[in-house]
């Protein structure tokens, strides 16, 4: 048992009894984030809406390594919806440089921590220079056995159920698929997440109580989780209560 958890660069402590406590019952083994917020953080501190951004990576990083350390198994971060395009151009840009900025120092990190790298959405669609980084990202780490780093780029859950059902269709027609074996593990497994087994706890920041297009089919039983807290002020006591919360919520999956 760990008793103080000690972050992998900083070596700052997180202040004990939460911490412990979360630590003696399992975590999440799957928990995605509406990462949501920044433009209202800069907005606060009279900065563009970029700043926030540029914030907001640096708490990707700080909640990756918070929990691989935890030992959740699957990280999915909702960093681009198929949405996020009708905003200004130059904000677009930025967004799209964000990872090529952020594996450019964090991939080591990564690599060294045995964390692999994934995405969910369109990701042929982003730019070449975005593609390319998270690419490499996901080359490098792609033998890594411990936490998924599964990032949702260019995604949206509507988008990804129509190419499902697109898959389904043309699999019934080339009769691969019988239409009356259609089932849940059938759909499940079209999905861009079929590899993934569904989140336990969904986190949006900053207030909003919406889903937004994230991951509809798979968060059908997951724990849901809202705070008034930006993603920049996101920290990793935050998580921990959103865990030490999850731990004391009874699941019954439709039973008793
Ligand atoms: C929502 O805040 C946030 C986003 C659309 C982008 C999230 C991206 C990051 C946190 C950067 C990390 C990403 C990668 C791939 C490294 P908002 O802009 O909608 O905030 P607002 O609602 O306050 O305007």
């Amino acid at each position: 048992m760990i008793d103080k958890l000690l972050f992998w660069k900083k070596k700052k402590e997180i202040s004990g009894d939460l911490l412990e406590e979360v630590q003696k019952h399992p975590v999440p083994r799957h928990i995605a984030i509406i990462m949501d917020g920044n433009g209202r953080w800069a907005k606060k501190r009279a900065m563009p809406r970029i700043a926030g951004h540029h914030e907001g990576t640096k708490v990707v990083q700080r909640i990756t390594r918070i929990a691989d350390k935890l030992g959740v198994e699957v990280l999915t971060l909702y960093a681009f919806s198929t949405e996020n395009w009708k905003r200004p151009q130059g904000e677009v840009d930025y967004l799209m440089k964000l990872p090529e900025q952020m594996f450019s120092t964090f991939l080591p990190e990564l690599i060294e921590k045995n964390v692999r790298v994934q995405t969910i959405g369109n990701f042929d669609k982003l730019p070449s220079h975005t593609q390319r980084a998270v690419q490499k990202a996901m080359d490098d780490t792609k033998h890594n056995t411990g936490l998924i780093l599964n990032f949702a780029l260019n995604y949206g859950s509507r988008d990804e159920m129509v190419q499902a059902v697109r898959k389904i269709a043309e699999e019934c027609k080339e009769n691969q698929l019988d239409a009356n074996d259609i089932n849940e593990e059938t759909i499940a497994s079209h999905l861009m997440t079929n590899k993934i087994e569904d989140p336990d706890l969904l986190i949006r920041t900053s207030g909003e109580i919406r889903i937004s297009n994230f991951m509809l089919w798979q968060i059908a039983y997951s724990e849901l989780w809202f705070t008034n807290v930006l993603w920049p002020d996101f920290t990793e006591e935050h998580l921990v209560q959103a865990i030490y919360d999850f731990q004391h919520r009874g699941r019954r999956f439709g039973g008793i």
